[in-house]
């Protein structure tokens, strides 16, 4: 099945499980690394602005930007699978968009700021999903960009591949009841550019400034890129 298809499907079928299950595989850190995410997109620099929240999934992004004292702007949050961002509707009042990320239905320039948290990975063609990005974030605007990596040092590097290759496929197949959707996380982060190669990529799709950080010796990065224009 085509990569698109295929990753249309397992969300819809994950969507009712996957906060939890995002959680407890995380141990709860996926919540402090989306923080750290929304902490670098500069909002506010525009704080009554407009703001992307990038393959959206259940809101998690949107609704850490939309908590933060003193923002008053309008969050717009786009998937292309509504079950995602139904099983999230409680948590913001961000608007929801069903939209295909490498093809927006938004005019140029029309954000202040964008967050992609967990989607790049997903992307069937991740340099045309950057540069819809880039096309429909205004000149100086920030992208952040948060995704999965892999550990370069051992031992961490082999602890960390047999509990993403061996545990949490596993505890994934028993929560979501879902056969192969949590085997698709580590089939998708090995098939993943790495931290260095990702920042280049970046900002070969329209963004300059690109820097990156690891959390927890490299389980996930965290991307930061400007708009150039
Ligand atoms: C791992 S989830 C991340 C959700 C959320 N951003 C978070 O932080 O938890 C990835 C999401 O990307 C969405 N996605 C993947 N490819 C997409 C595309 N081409 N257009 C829109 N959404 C897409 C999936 O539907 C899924 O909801």
């Amino acid at each position: 099945m085509e990569k698109r298809a295929y990753v249309r499907q397992i969300f819809t079928a994950i969507a009712p499980t996957y906060d939890r299950l995002n959680r407890i595989m995380s141990f709860g850190l996926d919540l402090r690394w989306r923080r750290a995410a929304v902490d670098r997109l500069g909002w506010e620099r525009t704080s009554g602005g407009t703001f992307l929240d990038l393959c959206a999934g259940t809101l998690d992004c949107s609704a850490q930007l939309e908590r933060r004292p003193g923002f008053r702007g309008r969050i717009v949050a786009a998937d292309f699978v509504p079950a995602m961002l139904r099983a999230g509707s409680h948590k913001t009042r961000a608007l929801p968009v069903t939209a295909d990320a490498l093809a927006l239905p938004f005019a140029s320039s029309t954000f202040d700021g964008a967050m992609l948290g967990w989607g790049a990975r997903n992307l069937a063609d991740l340099d045309r999903g950057l540069a819809e990005a880039a096309r429909v974030l205004a000149p100086g605007a920030r992208l952040v960009v948060l995704d999965m990596a892999t550990p370069e040092r051992q031992p961490l590097r082999g602890l960390y591949l047999a509990y993403f290759e061996r545990v949490l496929p596993a505890a994934g197949r028993l929560i979501s009841k879902h056969t192969s959707a949590y085997s698709w996380l580590p089939a998708s982060t090995r098939a993943f550019p790495r931290p260095a190669e990702l920042a280049r990529r970046i900002e070969q799709a329209g963004f300059s400034g690109v820097t990156w950080s690891t959390f927890m010796g490299g389980v996930a990065a965290l991307h930061i890129a400007t708009r150039g224009g």
